[in-house]
């Protein structure tokens, strides 16, 4: 059994999940391994890049279960039985209840297509957009019971252009994300973030 192992959670086109099977594939995601991927939309295209990769997918349908907490509390049967490690949410657009926060308490981080605490929660691009900022950016952080709220382990900024939309902002930011998130996951699985606190420290 791989000595670190990692559930993704997405709910849409899943580039980020596909940038971290790619770069498990290559050995460069500090010896993690992408076990499962667990998913709210069985129609999403993420669905589809775990079948091609040979990933174990779960899918659920949150309208079938009475509330958060159930579904929650089968998935932590589930990533217990996978003896999972590291749940990264990668375009998971649902907030978590404290059945999966305190279960994986500091195992769980998000990506986020902004430079928190600016702009958090949907439609983040757009935000950043119509607020006019010069600079938005990537983040990855924790996950605690908030909106986008958890301690911040890396940041990358991106230019936001005059002229710039909603396609080509994103499309900026995404490449931004797809580099950084395999680096942060690879640096995990070899034990160099620890959280103190409200900060991370990144061992060299
Ligand atoms: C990514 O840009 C991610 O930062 C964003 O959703 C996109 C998912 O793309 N997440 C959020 O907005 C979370 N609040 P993907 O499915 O292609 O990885």
């Amino acid at each position: 059994m791989s000595s670190y192992r990692v559930a993704v959670f997405a709910s849409g086109e899943g580039t980020n999940f596909q940038s971290l099977v790619d770069a498990a594939a290559r050995g460069e995601l500090g010896g993690a391994s992408i076990e499962l991927l667990i998913c709210d939309k069985p129609a999403a295209p993420a669905v589809a890049r775990a079948e091609k990769a040979g990933i174990a997918c779960h899918t659920f349908r949150p309208k079938e279960y009475a509330s958060r907490e159930d579904y929650e509390r089968e998935l932590v049967a589930l990533l217990k039985q996978k003896s999972i490690d590291l749940i990264v949410l990668a375009g998971y657009m649902r907030l978590l209840s404290s059945v999966m926060v305190d279960a994986y308490a500091g195992k769980i981080i998000n990506i986020h297509p902004s430079l928190l605490p600016a702009f958090p929660g949907k439609d983040a691009v757009g935000q950043a957009l119509a607020y006019g900022v010069k600079v938005s950016g990537v983040t990855v952080h924790f996950v605690d019971g908030g909106m986008d709220t958890g301690a911040i382990i890396a940041q990358r900024v991106v230019e936001v252009h005059d002229h710039a939309t909603t396609d080509t902002l994103s499309a900026a930011i995404q490449s931004v994300e797809r580099q950084l998130y395999p680096e942060v996951v690879g640096r995990l699985a070899q034990g160099k973030i620890h959280l103190d606190g409200r900060k991370v420290v990144s061992l060299l």
